[in-house]
């Protein structure tokens, strides 16, 4: 018998099945789009990094000067008995400027929803931080999760959100992660997060159309992981990247455009393009101070600090509850 006729493709993961069906919705949207936090495989990772080094990419190197000019107030602000709870990972050198600096810290949680790399992560900040309980937690950000178990009765909560990751979202999604936020640190917490800030939009056009194509090749990479993962057989020299400012949103919108009528196969399905047409795959949303403010405001947060760099590119901002009315 000829086993090899019989050989079945491996199956999809819990995690894979849940791209395949966000793959699967998304592009059979009236509008395409695809998740931007698909970006992130270990080669997506790979290229980010690269985009962070680049002169037109702004965000993290002025997050970064940020924190190093600030931090040590941003710590005796945070107060005494922190129990630091991160959205991401936190494999970057921010959380180590925070954690160098805060005073008897209560505990450092790292949360993400990929479980493999953030106990890697937590591994090696614990190695480097022996005296800090490092505590990962496995979970989507997006949705209400549950702090591990209180080891110090005098913790108070603090939030950090660093990267402008809540650029991605939009305004109601925005609204719903910060109000779940507000609720995670209570009234004698806080929430420390950064932000991007709208500025003249050649220099929001560059950052994301930059001059060596690393952006580029990180948005494709999308549609790459779609073939090795899921089967697809997107042909990547027949999309183009551009990402666009939209106005009247206040944000970068990355998209990939189809550089011909097309047909692209997934998982049995037939998804049609026109030329032209494109797939959205990123939202970044750029905030003024005003309209930051506005919306922290309606997901019941207060903003009591604002840390930006000389020429206002970016900011880290200090929110706390707003007292009950
Ligand atoms: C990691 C979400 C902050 O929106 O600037 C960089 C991702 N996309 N270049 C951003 C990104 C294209 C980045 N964030």
């Amino acid at each position: 018998m000829n086993q090899h006729a019989f050989v079945q493709p491996e199956p999809f993961t819990a995690d894979q099945q849940n791209m395949l069906s966000d793959a699967i919705s998304g592009l059979s949207a009236q509008r395409k789009t695809l998740p931007s936090k698909y970006f992130y495989d270990e080669e997506g990772s790979r290229i980010f990094d690269e985009i962070t080094e680049l002169s037109e990419y702004y965000p993290t190197r002025t997050e970064a000067e940020i924190m190093d000019l600030y931090g040590q107030e941003i710590a005796s602000i945070a107060g005494e008995r922190v129990l630091l709870v991160e959205y991401g990972s936190g494999s970057s050198a921010k959380t180590r400027i925070l954690l160098d600096r805060l005073q008897n810290v209560a505990g450092y949680v790292p949360v993400d929803i990929s479980g493999e790399y953030l106990y890697q992560v937590a591994e090696n900040l614990q190695a480097d931080y022996p005296n800090i309980s490092v505590l990962p937690v496995v979970a989507d950000f997006t949705d209400p999760f549950s702090l591990p178990r209180e080891t110090d009765p005098a913790q108070r909560v603090i939030v950090y959100f660093p990267g402008s990751t809540i650029g991605n979202f939009t305004s109601s999604e925005a609204r719903k992660i910060l109000s779940q936020m507000a609720d995670l640190c209570g009234s004698d917490g806080g929430v420390l997060i950064g932000v991007d800030l709208m500025k003249p939009v050649q220099l929001l056009l560059a950052a994301y159309n930059d001059s060596q194509g690393v952006t580029r090749r990180f948005n494709l990479n999308l549609l790459h992981r779609l073939n090795q993962e899921l089967g697809a057989d997107f042909d990547l020299r027949q999309f183009r990247h551009e990402a666009v400012f939209n106005p009247d949103e206040s944000r970068i919108e990355m998209h990939l455009f189809s550089l011909q009528p097309q047909v692209v196969c997934l998982d049995g399905m037939r998804f049609r393009f026109t030329e032209g047409e494109s797939i959205l795959t990123e939202y970044s949303h750029k905030y003024t101070i005003d309209s930051f403010q506005k919306l922290a405001a309606s997901a019941g947060l207060e903003t009591q600090r604002i840390w930006t760099d000389p020429n206002r590119l970016f900011s880290v901002q200090y929110l706390t509850h707003a007292a009950q009315a």
